[in-house]
């Protein structure tokens, strides 16, 4: 009956060291794949949280229509493209560019566009905010939704998207409010963010979504005119 209960034991211990070993390397690969945003995939993204967020999308193809109802926008961590499409549609002047780490949103969103015979004015490509592949002064406008706390050095992301921006142009870029960011990326840092160099002094505005929930803000930083020489 003792040795029953050892032997019981050292199967339970076993099968406790096997499991927790599979369940550490699938949390890793999990938190690596939600970094790369794969996981649960682009598709469930798309599926799930990018549906619900569907009427934000409206108000702020809505919003940026009228900031730029022509030329060139860009969008930064454009996810599987619903923005852009709306954009596009809402603004027919507007020729769109999105660019995103993950290859699965670009795929996902360049289904989209093609679906929505959108095909000529919206495109996208893999890439780091980082490090836009872009020509100074390119865009009129860049648009972002809720990427930039994904981003490692927000403060770098904001000088290359000041470099593409035209002069008199303006960025405006929606993220989760402090009070749901603050877990992600730490307290102040949206603060920081706000305020840093070379779109320093932007302004920052609450938005009241969904209903009167003020869950976003909204980083509206331009790029000065330049001087006449
Ligand atoms: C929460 S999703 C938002 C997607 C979309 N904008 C939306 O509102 O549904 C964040 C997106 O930012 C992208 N992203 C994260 N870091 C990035 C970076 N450094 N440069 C470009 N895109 C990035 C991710 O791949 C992901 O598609």
């Amino acid at each position: 009956m003792h040795r029953r209960y050892w032997l019981a034991l050292i199967v339970v211990l076993g099968a406790t060291v096997l499991y927790s070993k599979r369940l550490r390397a699938y949390l890793k690969q999990a938190s690596a794949n939600v970094r790369a945003f794969d996981l649960p995939s682009a598709g469930m993204y798309d599926a799930l949280v990018a549906t619900v967020l569907e009427r934000f999308y409206a108000r702020v193809a809505g919003e940026t229509a009228i900031a730029w109802p022509r030329g060139a926008v860009l969008e930064v961590g454009s996810g599987p493209g619903r923005l852009a499409v709306r954009l596009a549609q809402e603004a027919p002047g507007v020729a769109v560019t999105g660019v995103d780490l993950s290859v699965a949103m670009v795929e996902r969103a360049a289904r989209r566009t093609e679906g929505a015979g959108l095909g000529e004015r919206v495109r996208f490509e893999v890439a780091d905010v980082g490090t836009l592949p872009f020509a100074d002064q390119e865009f009129d406008g860049v648009v972002s939704t809720l990427s930039l706390h994904h981003w490692p050095d927000p403060s770098r992301g904001l000088a290359e998207i000041h470099r593409v921006l035209k002069p008199g142009g303006e960025a405006r870029i929606y993220d989760l409010a402090h009070w749901l960011w603050w877990p992600a990326q730490g307290g102040d840092r949206l603060a920081q963010t706000a305020a840093a160099r070379p779109l320093g002094g932007g302004e920052l505005e609450v938005v009241r979504w969904p209903g009167s929930v003020p869950a976003f803000v909204l980083l509206r930083l331009r790029r000065e005119q330049e001087a006449d020489s």
